[in-house]
């Protein structure tokens, strides 16, 4: 029985040291001491075919056996379980101190900019922004606005037609006829939104940006708009900038007028942005003619307003001095992302 038991502890020291996991333990442990099944345990009931004599020596010497295992496999089960959490450390650490991948931030598009920095001026001034329809029909792109079927003002507009009825607009000015028509005065609405031409070089794309304001209300008068355009400019560009008026013909506007804003890049001296003139161009607007607020159903004699149209692209080009258009348009995110607001 002696040499069984020495054995047996041969064994397991030699099975033991193999252990490598915690799986691997528990199956020796299963094999030697666990449950009926177990070698150590097994002993137990061999002790009952020894001598009678015998068995208080063999008894204790089992016992003894069944100590060291379990002292053996506790320290073993430590060791392992020290082992194994230390490579899970390790395989789950995160290094803290290694560079965040670099997220990509897109930016506003320079339209967009110039037209929210134009809606929050507008807005700040009582104006309600909306937007109109970008398919239009001849009555209010054309016809309500004074711009009768052999008008010469309809040959400047190149007009992209979608059938004998329908057009892409060519302006943001049937916003006009839609909250004239459908708006009680008084009212002050801002209309951004895209505008269609047949027309495609540096400065001219067939898709581009306007922006429409329309003021109605009792004795509106030119100096309205003047003392409005001054404070949007002074705003817009810089709190020195100048209007000037300058005579001009629109069919739905009687006067009418192109406006200039005194060159930002050189204060008004003259330079190349403003080609020596000491003016740029921004907008075109006037009163409102008679005929479109008849053509609309609103009385020209209780009712004034005047009526601008802005270039949203033109001023954003002006701003970032952007000489082509078409770098608006083409998406190479090298030239949009020069652009921050
Ligand atoms: N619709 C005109 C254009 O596209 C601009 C404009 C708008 C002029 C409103 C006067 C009043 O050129």
């Amino acid at each position: 029985m002696e040499e069984k038991i020495q054995e047996i502890k041969g064994q397991i020291v030699s099975e033991l040291e193999k252990a490598r996991t915690s799986k691997e333990l528990f199956e020796l442990k299963a094999k030697y001491v666990l449950g009926k099944a177990g070698i150590i345990p097994g002993l137990m009931k061999e002790l009952g075919k020894a001598a009678k004599e015998d068995r208080p020596k063999l008894g204790q010497i089992i016992n003894s056996l069944k100590e060291w295992a379990s002292d053996y496999f506790a320290r073993k089960e430590a060791e392992i379980n020290e082992m194994e959490k230390n490579i899970r450390y390790k395989e789950e650490t995160v290094d803290i101190t290694m560079p965040a991948k670099k997220r990509e931030q897109g930016t506003l598009h320079p339209v967009t900019i110039v037209k929210s920095e134009l809606v929050d001026i507008f807005a700040g001034m009582g104006f309600k922004v909306l937007e109109t329809q970008e398919i239009e029909d001849d009555f209010h792109n054309f016809t309500a606005l004074n711009t009768p079927e052999e008008h010469p003002a309809r040959d400047k507009q190149d007009t992209f037609y979608i059938n004998d009825s329908f057009m892409l607009r060519t302006h943001t000015s049937p916003g006009q006829i839609r909250t004239l028509t459908t708006m009680k005065p008084p009212f002050k609405v801002l209309i951004p939104g895209r505008v269609y031409r047949a027309d495609d070089d540096a400065t001219h794309s067939p898709m581009f940006h306007q922006m429409e304001g329309l003021v109605i209300d009792k004795d509106i008068t030119m100096c309205d708009l003047q003392g409005m355009l001054d404070e949007l400019v002074r705003k817009m560009f810089s709190k020195e900038a100048k209007t000037r008026f300058r005579p001009s013909f629109f069919p739905f506007t009687e006067p009418s007028v192109e406006v200039d804003v005194s060159c930002f890049e050189c204060g008004g001296k003259g330079c190349k942005l403003c080609k020596g003139t000491g003016w740029i161009e921004i907008l075109g607007g006037g009163i409102v003619n008679r005929k479109v607020l008849e053509n609309c159903g609103v009385s020209p004699d209780k009712y004034t307003g005047f009526a601008f149209g802005l270039g949203i692209d033109r001023i954003a080009m002006l701003k970032n001095g952007i000489n082509n258009i078409h770098i608006l348009y083409e998406n190479d995110l090298r030239a949009l992302k020069q652009f921050k607001d």
